[in-house]
Formats: C-alpha cells, sequence, structure tokens
C-alpha cells in the first residue's frame, strides 16, 4: 500500500511557500485566491487528512443538493490550472491522507514553509450534557447521521449506525433547528421516496438501513422561540414542499402569533416566513399565492409529518432496561427580555421517541500541539485576529492563519465561507515580503502514504463510472483503504 510519489523529501522549493491545511471550502478558495493573485511566485501546497478534497462540500452538503457542490468544479479548474508551474512561475500540490499534527507535525510545517494557513474545519461534536445522551442506543449526533449517509470514509462502515435496528424508528426527535437539523428531517420524513435518492450519491448502505424505517414524525426541538428559529427559508420552504409526498408541516399556534410578529416587523426574511406558514398551513385550494400551489399533495393525504417545537430544553434521555432509547425529557423555557432562556423547572415532559439526534452545530478541537507551540484555542475556534493566528497572550504569531470554520466556529455556508478565505488570503499576501525566512527546507516523510491530486483525478473517474451504471452521478468509495488499494492497482 506504500505508494511515496514525492520521494523521501518534501517540499523543498527556492520559491516563497505557503502551505493550507484541509482542503474544504475554506481551504480551496484560499488556495485559489492565492495563487490568482499573488504577485511573486509562490508554491501553494494543500494538505488534506482524507485521501480525496472538498470536506463538507463532499461530506456535509445534502445528496439532494447537487449544485451546492459547484464550487468543487471551481477548485478542480484553479487546480488543473496550477498543477504544472505556470508563466507566474506559481505552483499548486495537493496532498492527501496526510493528518497534520499526527503524520506531519505542524512544527515541521512552520519550519519550512513561509506562511502557514489553518482551515481545518470543525471535525467535533458538541454535548448537551445531560444524563444518558452519551450511553443510550438510539442517540446520534447530527455529524454522526450525516457523515454516515454521505459516504464519509471515518463514518459508512460505522457499527453503531449500522447494526441499529431502524425498520422499528417510526418517532425521532431532533434537538435544534439550524439548517442541518432541516436536512435530516427531510432526509428521514423522505427515505421511502425513491426518485428523490435514486439519482443522488447518498451512502447505499445508509439508504439500505433508513429505507426500512416506517418513520411517522420528525419533531424539531429548540430552545429558544419562533423568532429565534436558526433555518433559512429556502430550507423551511424544501420541507414544507414534501407535502407532495404525504408529509404535513406542523407548527403549534401557541408558538405563533404570526398577525402580530408580521405587523410588528420590517424584516423581510421574517415577513416571508409568516406568508410561507400561513399559505402551507391553508388547505391546498384556499391557498391564495401560486407559489404554495405547485405540487397538489397525494390523493390518500398527507400521513407523515415534521413539527417544528419551541422553547424546551433537553433534560434527560430515558431508556428501556435493554439501553435504548424510548424518551426524551424537556423542560419548558421562557425567554427573558434580554433573550436568554429561563427554564420553567417544574414543568416537564416526556417525548416519546425512537431515535433522537442532537444537532447543535459542528465543534472543533485544537491539534495537540497547540498547547506546545502556544497557540491560542478560545469557544470552539483559533484565537486570531482577522484570520491572523494569536498566542495565549493575544499577540499575533508570525506567518501562522487561520480560515473558514476553524476560524470562526461552525457557522456559515459555502459563499460566506469563501468571504472569508478571501479575506485571510488577501492578508497573507499582503505579508508575504515579512516573513521570516525558512528554518528547513524540506520535511523527511520516507515512510508515508500520500495521494496527489492525479490520485485524486483518477478516484473521482471511477466513482463517476460506477455511478453512471446506476443512473447516478457518483458512486463514491466508502473508506480511505479501499481508495488506496484502487490506487495501488491503477
Ligand atoms: C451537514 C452540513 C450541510 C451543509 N450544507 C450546506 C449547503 O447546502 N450550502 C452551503 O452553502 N453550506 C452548507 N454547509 C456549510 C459548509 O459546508 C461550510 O461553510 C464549509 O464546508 C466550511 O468549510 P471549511 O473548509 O472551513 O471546513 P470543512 O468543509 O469541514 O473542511 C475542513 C477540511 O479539513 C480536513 N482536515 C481536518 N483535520 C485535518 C488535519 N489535521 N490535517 C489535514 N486536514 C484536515 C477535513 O478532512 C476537511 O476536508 C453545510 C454544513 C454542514 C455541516
Ligand atoms: N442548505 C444550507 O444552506 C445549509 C445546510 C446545512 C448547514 N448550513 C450552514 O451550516 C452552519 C451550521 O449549521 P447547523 O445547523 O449545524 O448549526 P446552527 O445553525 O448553529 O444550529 C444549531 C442549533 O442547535 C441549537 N443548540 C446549540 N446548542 C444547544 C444546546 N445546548 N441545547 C439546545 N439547543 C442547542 C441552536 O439553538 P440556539 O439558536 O438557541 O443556539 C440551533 O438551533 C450554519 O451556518 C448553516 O446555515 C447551511
Amino acid at each position: 500500500m506504500l505508494r511515496t510519489s514525492f520521494g523521501s523529501r518534501l517540499l523543498s522549493t527556492s520559491r516563497k511557500s505557503v502551505s493550507v491545511v484541509g482542503s474544504g471550502p475554506s481551504g480551496f478558495y484560499t488556495v485559489c485566491r492565492l495563487l490568482a493573485k499573488s504577485k511573486e511566485s509562490l508554491d501553494v501546497t494543500l494538505w488534506e487528512k482524507l485521501p480525496v478534497p472538498f470536506g463538507l462540500s463532499r461530506y456535509g452538503v445534502a445528496p439532494d443538493h447537487p449544485e451546492v457542490k459547484n464550487c468543487e468544479d471551481t477548485f478542480t479548474r484553479c487546480a488543473e490550472e496550477f498543477q504544472t508551474e505556470n508563466a507566474a512561475g506559481h505552483k499548486f500540490r495537493f496532498i492527501g491522507n496526510v493528518d497534520i499534527g499526527k503524520d506531519i507535525k505542524l512544527k515541521q510545517l512552520l519550519d519550512c514553509q513561509n506562511a502557514v494557513i489553518l482551515s481545518y474545519g470543525c471535525g467535533g461534536d458538541h454535548k448537551l450534557n445531560i444524563p444518558g445522551e452519551d450511553t443510550t442506543n438510539g442517540v446520534f449526533t447530527s455529524r454522526e447521521v450525516v457523515s454516515w449517509y454521505n459516504g464519509h470514509p471515518s463514518f459508512a462502515g460505522n457499527e453503531k449506525l449500522n447494526n441499529f435496528d431502524w425498520s422499528r424508528v417510526k418517532r425521532v426527535g431532533i434537538i435544534g433547528n439550524g439548517n442541518v437539523a432541516l436536512d435530516l428531517a427531510r432526509i428521514l420524513l423522505s427515505n421511502q421516496v425513491s426518485e428523490i435518492w435514486a439519482q443522488t450519491d447518498i451512502n447505499p448502505l445508509a439508504l439500505e438501513k433508513l429505507r426500512t424505517a416506517p418513520i411517522e414524525e420528525v419533531k424539531l426541538i429548540a430552545r429558544r422561540d419562533f423568532l429565534h428559529s436558526k433555518f433559512t427559508n429556502k430550507e423551511f420552504r424544501e420541507l414544507w414542499e414534501l407535502e407532495r409526498f404525504g408529509i404535513r408541516g406542523v407548527i403549534r399556534p401557541e408558538f405563533l402569533n404570526l398577525h402580530k410578529l408580521g405587523e410588528a416587523s420590517s424584516d423581510r426574511v421574517l415577513k416571508r416566513r409568516i406568508e410561507m406558514i400561513t399559505e402551507y398551513m391553508l388547505p391546498f385550494d384556499q391557498r391564495t399565492k401560486k407559489n404554495y400551489k405547485k405540487h397538489r399533495p397525494p390523493e390518500h393525504g398527507l400521513n407523515r409529518q415534521w413539527e417544528m417545537d419551541y422553547l424546551k430544553t433537553p433534560i434527560k434521555v430515558n431508556c428501556n432496561a435493554a439501553g435504548k432509547l424510548n424518551s426524551l425529557t424537556v423542560c419548558d423555557n421562557k425567554m427573558t427580555v434580554d433573550n436568554r432562556v429561563e427554564l420553567l423547572s417544574n414543568q416537564t415532559q416526556d417525548y416519546e421517541l425512537d431515535v433522537l439526534i442532537t444537532s447543535l452545530g459542528y465543534g472543533s478541537n485544537p491539534l495537540d500541539e497547540f498547547k506546545s507551540l502556544d497557540i491560542g484555542f478560545v469557544r470552539n475556534h483559533v484565537a486570531n485576529s482577522r484570520g491572523a493566528v494569536l498566542n495565549t497572550e493575544n499577540e499575533v504569531i508570525p506567518g501562522l492563519y487561520a480560515a473558514g470554520w476553524i476560524r470562526k466556529g461552525s457557522s456559515g455556508v459555502i459563499a460566506s465561507t469563501m468571504a472569508d478565505a478571501f479575506e485571510v488570503a488577501d492578508t497573507v499576501l499582503q505579508e508575504l515580503s515579512t516573513f521570516q525566512p525558512r528554518k528547513n527546507s524540506a520535511i523527511d516523510v520516507a515512510h508515508h502514504t500520500f495521494t496527489t491530486w492525479n490520485d485524486w483525478l483518477k478516484l473521482d473517474a471511477e466513482e463517476r463510472r460506477r455511478g453512471r451504471e446506476q443512473g447516478k452521478p457518483r458512486e463514491k468509495f466508502l473508506s480511505a483503504d479501499e481508495m488506496l488499494e484502487f490506487l495501488n492497482k491503477k
């Protein structure tokens, strides 16, 4: 399996050199900007833990949203353009299957590069920290489920998800109402609609399991009120539009005072949201706007549902004697005038559930070396000032930057991640001439298996070929070993 395509010495160059750690949207947009804008000859290396690039564009974005993955075409054009040194003397290199911090130390990179940009995203979970959350069979985090159905190499074979008995799942609770929670609700409720899934690159093993689930209800449980819903309107509309498959939306009137909210607000987004609820809650033929009458619900009516629940704090996960989930205890809340959540502690209720998914945003982690290198890490992101990484004394560490989700925490769509990456790349380019000379010229990597951009192209072509046979855009490799084995045979 050993493929040292680079020989034993890596990154030796006479040009200014920048390494970017993590090849998701923030890393790749940073690379594209550096290469497009640098006036000085530049060597840019993009490191990726997995054998393949693109981060959450490939392993987060929902399989039924292929248009969102168009950013991958931009990244591919950039990689192709700069893979061989161009007229300006710029050169790009992708090095996959390297976990920076483990396989190669961050210190090694810092010593042999003029600048390093951390763009390794948020690869962890947030916790509710309530009894039963970690020990109950049937409780998953959003990252586990999303990575599983997207065929992420570390999750496609996940035993907890694969061995779970999905065929008994009728009621699902999701904590949180961000867009990831809405992705999950849409995917779970449309699990049996093959016209959606047959043409996607969803992990077929996950789909096979999910298909067996006779899901009747998905409840999205938020701790705050309707006004503080985290989802966006486009994704909200997609949920309502599931009515064409017999799936109804429910928001109890006590959580809505639409007329009052609408009148009180000049917020265009809120007004549109209120219009959406008002129209979709009317029987189909009584709707006033064409926009809400695109697809007539099926003859047999609406027999499954999603429900937006508000002002509840989860306090305990309850299981049966076999350790399997049977309910979630929640406590009623009220919002204070300064928009905090206050528990009404004598008002609790139990929701019977077969699966509970915590969708609280993704969590990030410092690399192990942050301590020895005195790199600051605060509240779910690398300490930084406009992308320049700070030490624990809040001083700028020369030559070290952060972009994307690891810079700000797990918030922002691909467009805002792009803007963030461009800002950081521009700062790096402005400061390029001030960087210290490199301490070392190369890294000794004799015993590691890398993947290159050309390797990715081979994997990509094979995934597309396998997909074509089944009328899908691609069928993904489901483990890193399978990818490396395929490349070894080529
Ligand atoms: C479930 C989900 C669905 C989403 N859907 C949409 C959508 O429909 N539309 C939209 O606009 N936005 C969507 N987003 C948001 C979008 O995915 C993010 O804005 C974007 O991916 C953040 O980019 P990033 O590069 O900072 O992080 P990531 O995309 O997470 O990329 C980080 C990369 O770093 C790699 N890495 C991690 N550790 C190391 C290491 N030690 N060494 C080397 N490499 C490492 C990871 O493998 C990964 O490839 C979604 C997010 C999620 C979670
Ligand atoms: N189609 C798309 O464009 C798309 C799809 C998916 C994701 N994304 C983007 O990716 C980013 C991440 O999305 P996300 O849904 O993972 O995160 P998010 O938008 O931050 O939503 C997290 C949800 O979890 C709740 N929460 C957090 N901690 C909690 C706790 N301890 N107890 C109870 N509830 C808690 C939050 O409630 P509070 O609001 O009360 O904190 C919120 O409802 C967002 O910017 C999103 O827009 C975009």
